[in-house]
């Protein structure tokens, strides 16, 4: 079986020829679909933090689908610059936002940002941490570029999960995967995506080791319309699009507590 792990741990399949995660994300960014709760959220948050004319970076930005929140959120005049890897969704970043001439796309890895140190006032990553294989380097990259402040909205939990969900054919398209080899003969998955815990003690003292200056505040995501989320995870068919058990945000078995964990250095 051809070789699906990228040279940092991925799995190449979760996002390369993911179409139908790049329309959904697309449909937001356009305005087609409603916006996220997450990115109304991080809206509000950069929103009491943001100067005029500041450079703001999304890394992991998708189809830059959060710029629709911070275009309505924020009255100041300010740069938005989306990074990702994949060019399934910075073609259609590119697309929707054509017309605006302080968007920018940039194809990037987190584990290597493709720019110099204190590039941007502030950086903010949403949903990818929780995704990667792991988070050191990463938070030393998105530390190295923020100037003044780092936001990650990401899985947070007394202690730490390592999971991972597992991939067939039969519900996940991109991959070729049949049910019967979904594992290896080492019982490890052949195409597969994390869906990591980070405990708050690990993050506190990774952060502290990266930037001992820093201060660090953690704030629970539970700002959210349920009703929305509801809505959203019928119309957009995904098996794991978010629903609301209790209070607690679930993605399939997978209880997800959310949190906005802001950096000021
Ligand atoms: C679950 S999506 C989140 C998209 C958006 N930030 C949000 O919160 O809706 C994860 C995003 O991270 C990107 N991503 C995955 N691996 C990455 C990496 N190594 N470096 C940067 N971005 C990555 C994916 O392409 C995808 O756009």
């Amino acid at each position: 079986m051809k070789k699906n792990i990228d040279k940092y741990g991925l799995c190449i399949e979760e996002y390369f020829e993911n179409k139908n995660n790049a329309q959904v994300y697309y449909k937001r960014a356009i305005g087609k679909s409603p916006e996220m709760e997450v990115s109304k959220s991080m809206a509000k948050i950069v929103n009491q933090i943001i100067k005029k004319d500041y450079e703001v970076l999304d890394v992991g930005c998708a189809t830059g689908h959060f710029y629709r929140s911070l275009k309505k959120k924020i009255k100041r005049n300010f740069f938005y610059t989306g990074c990702d890897p994949y060019e399934i969704f910075l073609k259609l970043g590119r697309k929707a936002w054509y017309k605006d001439k302080n968007v920018n796309f940039v194809k990037g890895n987190i584990f290597n940002l493709p720019f110099k140190s204190k590039s941007f006032n502030i950086v903010y990553s949403s949903n990818v941490l929780l995704h990667l294989p792991e988070i050191s380097r990463p938070l030393k990259e998105l530390l190295r570029v923020a100037k003044q402040t780092l936001i990650l909205r990401t899985v947070v939990y007394d202690v730490s999960y390592k999971i991972q969900l597992v991939h067939n054919n039969k519900w996940f398209k991109p991959t070729k995967v049949k049910p019967k080899d979904e594992f290896d003969k080492n019982g490890n998955p052949r195409s597969f995506a994390y869906f990591n815990i980070h405990s708050f003690d690990y993050l506190k003292a990774l952060l502290k080791k990266l930037s001992p200056k820093s201060k660090i505040k953690f704030l629970k995501d539970d700002n959210f319309s349920r009703i929305n989320i509801s809505k959203s995870s019928k119309k957009e068919k995904r098996p794991l699009a978010t629903k609301i058990i209790g209070n607690e945000q679930f993605s399939g078995a997978i209880m997800q507590p959310h949190y906005f964990v802001i950096i000021t250095k």
